[in-house]
């Protein structure tokens, strides 16, 4: 079966693209494309083309599989050229997705039509590059130049609504319609088109609107501000500027410098990698044929950060919820936190008036563990101590239905220890979500020692379904995130001793592309949660382990960060910008004094490298012991529950180890 194949309507011919799963626009399809313009063009009875793709979307950009390798003619930009070119008018018919050279094909159309629910857009900055067929050089020839540059600079798709209003699509089938209604109507369009004249091709246009230089510079220097260190939004904003200020065949050949020049490079590499990483994640052998159980009403116990963050992120994801806590106070508590985060998600305008109405509808809460009783999963999320945990499992046992799957939330605690208080632990396993459990995407889902394949296979389900990426660990002191965070804060600490400081480490994890670095974070997420780790583990630490005390000083002073004002910074009442204190440096000097450590300088670079070099070193042990499935899921966790930069690939790509 070909990837192009024509259909003809009376004086009407439908391309059809056929190349599962997302009509990537492999060598065959460009090919296949060509052909059947010229075909078409040569062909005097067809008066009009549609453009119409099978399956689930439109055509969602070129194939990524392809990037890296030898690039077979025709080129996608003279694909899209000799359509722009065509005798006939092409109409793109758009369902689904139309993105990236996806877009870049519908641009050479001659018309665009969509159903409301299609999205469109240019991915590329998040693959590290830019439009490479034209699309930063016939947007802005279609639509306002301050659009363009967002659209394609941030990467966000828009909605067809969206679309028709900023000019990009000539029409929306409204009301809603379904796919497969879709070619019917673009027949009907194209009728009512057949007596106009075919529209100029926008690489013959002028662009629609001009900047002045000021403008540009703004735009270009506030994106450059929000990429941290990644380029290709920067190269994206850049190209469009251009587009508009050259005529277009300039334009086209230096965006497809441009798109050559970063496809070639180490950042689009990187991203590339972690596209595919971030599918890979759910492809876990074991469960490849266990299908998952049904999943309509979801529990939590226990209402504080977590639980609330988590209940949230069920109820945003349309399932009912239920919320039980200890008493009636901690419930009320725990019900306004939820509805705090729905109503900021409402004000942020991530849900309208309606949905928040349903989802309130949706949430109830008890302080009777029965409240469980219908529910297919329940997540628990109490205080993080042993007893408490295994108390409540023995309670969950018993009020829940017997293949509802039993998950804990703990940080650290032994998930095969929770599990054995039920009667049937292979229902039992571990989601480790991230603070704010609403907006994090990283869930970590740990496999205990008997857990079933049913059970995992739910999790999996589970996680997936609140729009959230699961990452597969088996049990150990932190999972993988926390483990290798543990790792390389040892390594700063060291580091500390030995000369660098607090500020001076912080500003080398931004320069290199995190949010903020270790110690800010600290100060953030509150400095007693790890003193509390340090204490219970402090027995079974080995003697001979170098051990670094300033965090434990900083803990016995009641520095515990910005709760409490001062940590390894100070912070003003009011604000969350940290000053640095010299008592910290103080502390700092006394412990490498009384560690017999002689203090030297560092650079930005070593410190970098050394911290990467624990995190690979954790990583590395992590994979031995069989804790991680893949090199590329413990990047994909530094990147979803650190913010590690995506462009930088995570520690294992940098390493040179992913697989
Ligand atoms: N090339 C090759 N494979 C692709 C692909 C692409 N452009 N897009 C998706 N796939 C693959 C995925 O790897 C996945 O494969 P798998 O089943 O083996 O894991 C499969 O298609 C399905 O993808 P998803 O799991 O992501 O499916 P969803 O339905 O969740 O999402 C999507 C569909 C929104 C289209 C999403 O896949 C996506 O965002 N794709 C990337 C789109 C993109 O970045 N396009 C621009 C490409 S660069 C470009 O066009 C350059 C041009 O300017 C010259
Ligand atoms: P928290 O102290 O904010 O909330 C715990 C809640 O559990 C309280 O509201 C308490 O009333 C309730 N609770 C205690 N015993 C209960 C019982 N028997 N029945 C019903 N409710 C009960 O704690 P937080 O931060 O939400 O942590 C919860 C769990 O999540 C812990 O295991 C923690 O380790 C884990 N976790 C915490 C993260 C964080 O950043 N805070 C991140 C990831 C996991």
């Amino acid at each position: 079966m070909s990837a192009i194949s024509i259909e003809y309507h009376d004086k009407m011919a439908i391309v059809h693209v056929d190349n599962p799963p997302v009509n990537a626009l492999s060598q065959e399809v460009r090919q296949g494309l060509m052909e059947a313009v010229e075909t078409l063009d040569d062909n005097s009875e067809i008066s009009a083309v549609i453009l119409f793709c099978k399956g689930r979307t439109f055509i969602a950009g070129a194939d990524i599989r392809e990037f890296g390798k030898p690039i077979v003619a025709p080129h996608l930009p003279d694909v899209i050229d000799r359509i722009e070119a065509s005798t006939k008018p092409w109409v793109a018919a758009i369902h689904g997705t139309a993105l990236g050279g996806g877009l870049e094909v519908a641009l050479g159309c001659h018309y665009r039509v969509a159903i409301t629910s299609a999205k469109l857009g240019f991915p590329e900055v998040n693959l590290g590059l830019i439009p490479g067929a034209g699309g930063t050089v016939r947007l802005p020839r279609l639509i306002d130049a301050q659009d363009a540059v967002r659209i394609v600079s941030e990467g966000k798709p828009v909605s067809a609504s969206s679309a028709s209003q900023l000019g990009l699509l000539d029409h929306v089938f409204e009301p809603e319609i379904a796919a497969d209604e879709l070619l019917e109507k673009a027949m009907e369009f194209t009728v009512g088109i057949a007596d106009e004249a075919i529209p100029a091709g926008l690489s013959s246009r002028p662009s629609l609107s001009q900047l002045s230089a000021e403008a540009w510079d703004t735009i270009i220097n506030g994106i450059t501000k929000k990429s941290r260190g990644q380029i290709s939004p920067v190269e994206a904003a850049l190209a469009v500027q251009q587009s508009c200020q050259m005529d277009a065949d300039e334009a086209f050949k230096s965006e497809r410098q441009r798109f050559i020049k970063l496809r070639d490079g180490e950042q689009s590499k990187a991203l590339r990698y972690v596209f595919f990483a971030q599918r890979q994640t759910t492809k876990i052998k074991r469960i490849e044929n266990v299908s998952p159980l049904p999943l309509n009403i979801c529990g939590v116990l226990g209402g504080g950060t977590m639980g609330a963050g988590i209940c949230a992120a069920m109820l945003l994801s349309g399932k009912k919820a239920v919320m039980v806590e200890r008493d009636k106070d901690t419930l009320d508590a725990g019900l306004n936190r939820v509805n705090s985060i729905l109503q900021a998600s409402l004000k942020r305008k991530i849900i309208g008036e309606d949905k928040f109405n349903h989802m309130q509808a949706n949430l109830t809460g008890s302080i009777k563990h029965d409240a469980f009783c219908d529910c297919d999963i329940v997540v628990e999320a109490v205080f993080e101590d042993m007893g408490v945990k295994q108390q409540v499992f023995t309670s969950l046992d018993a009020e829940t239905k017997p293949e509802a799957v039993l998950a804990t939330n703990t940080s650290y605690l032994n998930i095969n220890e929770i599990a054995a208080s039920v009667k049937d632990p292979s229902r039992v396993l571990g989601l480790h979500f991230f603070s704010p459990a609403h907006i994090m995407k990283l869930v970590e889902v740990i496999s205990t020692d008997v857990v079933s394949d049913q059970t995992l296979s739910t999790g999996f389900a589970f996680v997936k379904s609140l729009g959230k990426t699961p990452i597969l660990s088996g049990v150990c002191e932190g999972f993988i995130a926390n483990r290798i965070l543990t790792a390389y804060r040892k390594e700063c600490d060291y580091m500390l001793e030995d000369g660098s400081s607090p500020q001076q480490i912080d500003a080398a994890m931004r320069d290199f592309g995190l949010p903020m670095g270790l110690f800010e974070m600290a100060d953030l997420a509150g400095l007693d949660i790890g003193w509390a780790t340090r204490k219970r583990l402090a027995a079974t630490r080995d003697p001979d382990e170098r051990y670094v005390r300033i965090a434990d000083r900083l803990c016995e002073l009641g520095r515990f960060g910005q709760k409490t004002g001062k940590g390894w910074y100070i912070y003003e009442v009011g604000s969350r910008t940290g000053i640095s204190d010299p008592l910290v440096d103080r502390i700092i000097k006394e412990e490498a004094a009384l560690s017999g450590v002689t203090r030297r300088e560092f650079t930005t670079d070593e410190i970098m490298d050394r911290i990467i070099g624990a995190m690979t070193k954790e990583a590395t042990s992590l994979l031995d012991e069989g804790i991680a499935e893949r090199a590329s899921d413990i990047d994909m966790a530094m990147i979803l529950g650190f913010g590690f930069p995506r462009w930088r690939g995570g520690p294992m790509f940098i390493s040179g180890t992913p697989n």
